[in-house]
């Protein structure tokens, strides 16, 4: 309970330091009728200037043709936001420019804060892996506070993409694999960096993306079409979006991809059917980078006018760094191409923003200097960034209790070419990383371990290249340690955007390293560092135990040698399953029996299937092991059956049967034996957190009601048939130790 509490505590400080735990309520009907107000005295111009957006970076350099048009067109109030200008100095001077205009509208300000602004906290995928939700939430909220102090409005995040297929480099930016863990994390996201409510000064507007189902990439490889089935888009690509929307996300932003061959950007569909007709949404969608030009290239477009109609039509609000809107709009709107009442509607959806935030009383509002100095020191936040980071580590091997270490191991030797990085464990999409506000490996197991203790060092080899040069010097300090820990893995450029690999192997000779520190005989730990799910078959059979730290943010050096140490027991999970090879690719725990399922080990014959690997991942979707031990016990159904305005109580037991204090994320799985759609051997229908002493038993309580058991039929209807469930808990996707059954009767 300690870390829960502790988050908690954190959390309602951070609250009160601010001040403005929230903003005056809004006017609703007040601002309905400003925006009618503005809007009447808008010229079309003006109107297309909302809809545009363009990057600060551009405002930056020497002085350009492209410089000056950029910042007469922010006069003109031909501009309606710009992403990448950082900083209260910076935006105070850009929105002075917007003030200029005729009539001074003020401008958005956009960010990439995806996971920290100036404090940076571990990448996503690894938040993810906490499982939990006070904490992500946590984590946004700090995140909102240090942007919204440095000027900033609105950050592009949560990026919710469900997927499947680490091959694509942005798995490192969402929440792995799965819709209902997905859309929790969706929804504790939002919550934190918007708050119950826009307006005050500690919060900043969200944007769930990328609408929709990019992370389906054909081949992992980004930016590729995307090929799904309606019924796979609703079950397990939407989830998150829709969590994002209950939530209130003010924003959304499309994405590259085509979804069943039309770009998303273009996609009537999504934006219009789903989006904000089904889903009545009310904010505004901002195109991804350059997206509806690229619709050109993609073939679905003639030209930059012809996108520029597409995209509008299809319902992108405000078009980011393309020029067509800003170059065509105006013109189809004269040659009656595009109605003026979609144009109003979507500077109707922008401008409810920029009154909610409350630009057009202050535009300065979140530009003050004195508070960007006081939040980005606020050394509560660099506690969050660290107690994320412990959170996040998955302990994926631990033979022998070999870990914790202890003052038993007189010498430590910390080998492997990430030891000492600094960048690399900021990870990609960390805009404002800071290399001075980092603690490496290094430095943090060197505080960390005891007076009596020597850290011998040597980095053995690179991350990429095949030199072994360092081989000899790293054997060497390992023959010297009582315990080697070596830390391997990606460089922060090797996962992120424009990041896909075909080969998920670590990279260069770090396998070959880890084996010539094997054969010294010494007990070797190994620390992986990596944006989405690698592949290390000799480390993984011949380890003698694994921590996989992801990218753990600035805080991830002391995080690490507090969990080596025991300080912290780990409790991360994998949000995502591990492949023994990119053949399996795309995997994920949610397998289906097939029609030729394999019935007895070994029998692959004419079965579902391969002649040269398992079925089975290297490690499962949950997985993830403790210093201590729990057992799962006492089952029970309130009632074996229910009709489909009932609900079941499942209670159990789990108890710490181990020596230490520990946290275990108890997970509920759901089988539907029979239905009209053939449903995954295992679906994730709940989880909960638990903190637990040595000895301590506590009785977990889930339920199960219609909802619970409902998935979109073949008429894409979200609804529960009658028939038999089976029940899996426990402490991963392949790790179930308690089953049970329950009928819905008709
Ligand atoms: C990028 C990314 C998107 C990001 C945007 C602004 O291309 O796809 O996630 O928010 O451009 O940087």
């Amino acid at each position: 309970m300690r870390f829960q509490f502790s988050c908690l505590l954190l959390l309602t400080g951070l609250l009160l330091a601010s001040g403005s735990a929230g903003a005056q309520p809004s006017d609703a009907a007040g601002t309905e009728q400003r925006i009618s107000t503005l809007l009447a005295q808008m010229t079309l111009a003006e109107k297309v200037g909302q809809l545009t957006q363009y990057s600060g970076r551009q405002l930056t350099g020497p002085a350009s043709d492209r410089k000056t048009d950029l910042l007469n067109s922010i006069r003109s109030g031909l501009v309606g936001s710009m992403l990448n200008v950082t900083g209260v100095q910076a935006t105070r001077e850009v929105q002075a420019e917007a003030l200029k205009s005729r009539l001074k509208i003020p401008l958005l300000f956009g960010l990439d804060v995806i996971h920290g602004y100036q404090t940076v906290f571990p990448i996503p995928l690894a938040e993810a892996a906490s499982w939990d939700m006070a904490a992500i939430r946590q984590g946004a909220h700090v995140a909102a506070r240090e942007a919204a102090a440095a000027g900033q409005h609105w950050t592009f995040a949560p990026m919710v993409d469900v997927a499947r297929d680490p091959r694509w480099g942005r798995v490192m930016e969402g929440a792995g694999e799965d819709a209902y863990l997905g859309a929790q994390i969706a929804r504790a996201r939002v919550l934190g960096f918007q708050g119950e409510r826009l307006g005050g000064t500690d919060a900043i507007m969200a944007c769930a993306k990328h609408f929709a189902a990019y992370g389906a990439a054909t081949a992992g490889r980004d930016y590729n079409a995307v090929d799904l089935s309606d019924q796979q888009l609703w079950e397990t690509y939407l989830p998150p979006f829709k969590a994002a929307v209950d939530a209130g996300v003010a924003t959304f932003m499309n994405s590259f991809n085509t979804l069943n061959g039309v770009p998303a950007t273009g996609n009537k569909y999504l934006q219009r059917d789903i989006l904000k007709g089904q889903w009545k949404y009310q904010g505004f969608v901002v195109s991804d980078w350059g997206s509806i030009g690229e619709m050109v290239p993609w073939g679905y477009a003639r030209d930059p006018a012809d996108a520029a109609q597409k995209a509008i039509t299809a319902g992108s609000d405000m078009d980011m760094e393309s020029d067509a809107y800003r170059n065509h709009l105006a013109q189809l709107v004269k040659d009656g191409k595009v109605e003026t009442a979609l144009v109003d509607d979507a500077v109707r959806r922008i401008l409810r923003k920029k009154f909610e935030l409350g630009l057009f009383d202050d535009p300065y509002k979140f530009s003050d200097l004195k508070r960007e100095k006081q939040v980005l020191s606020d050394p509560q936040h660099r506690v969050a960034a660290r107690q994320m980071a412990e959170k996040s580590l998955v302990l994926l091997k631990n033979q022998n209790n070999t870990l914790p270490l202890g003052k038993q191991h007189r010498t430590v030797a910390l080998i492997g070419p990430l030891a000492k990085s600094r960048r690399d464990l900021d990870g990609s999409w960390a805009l404002n990383a800071d290399t001075t506000l980092i603690t490496s490996f290094y430095d943090g197991l060197a505080k960390r371990v005891g007076a009596g203790t020597r850290l011998a060092y040597a980095k053995g080899c690179n991350v990429q290249g095949d030199s072994r040069a360092g081989f000899a010097a790293a054997v060497a300090a390992a023959q010297t340690a009582d315990v080697v820990v070596l830390a391997v893995g990606e460089t922060w450029e090797m996962s992120g955007e424009a990041k896909s690999r075909t080969d998920l192997h670590l990279p260069g000779v770090q396998e070959e390293l880890f084996q010539a520190l094997k054969a010294t005989g010494k007990p070797v730990v190994v620390v992986i560092f990596g944006g989405r799910p690698l592949i290390f078959d000799a480390i993984a059979e011949q380890a003698d135990a694994i921590l996989y730290a992801w990218w753990p943010g600035a805080e991830g050096g002391p995080a690490l040698a507090n969990v080596l140490y025991g300080d912290y027991n780990p409790a991360g999970k994998l949000p995502m399953t591990f492949p023994r090879n990119a053949g399996q690719i795309p995997i994920s725990y949610q397998q289906y029996n097939t029609g030729r399922p394999i019935t007895k080990p070994g029998e692959i014959r004419y079965k579902s299937a391969y002649l040269d690997a398992p079925n089975t991942p290297r490690y499962a979707f949950g997985h993830g092991l403790s210093y201590t031990t729990f057992r799962y016990d006492n089952l029970q159904l309130s009632q074996p059956t229910l009709t489909a305005d009932q609900s079941v109580r499942v209670q159990f037991r789990i108890t710490n049967t181990g020596t230490r204090a520990g946290e275990e994320v108890a997970q509920l799985y759901l089988h539907d034996v029979v239905a009209s759609v053939a449903r995954p051997l295992k679906e994730l229908k709940g989880f909960q957190k638990l903190a637990l002493k040595p000895g301590e038993s506590q009785t977990v309580t889930f339920t199960i009601d219609r909802a619970t058991l409902s998935f979109y039929n073949q008429q894409l209807a979200w609804a529960a048939e009658p028939g038999d469930f089976r029940l899996f808990i426990g402490s991963a996707s392949d790790d179930t130790r308690l089953e049970g059954k329950l009928t819905l009767v008709p």
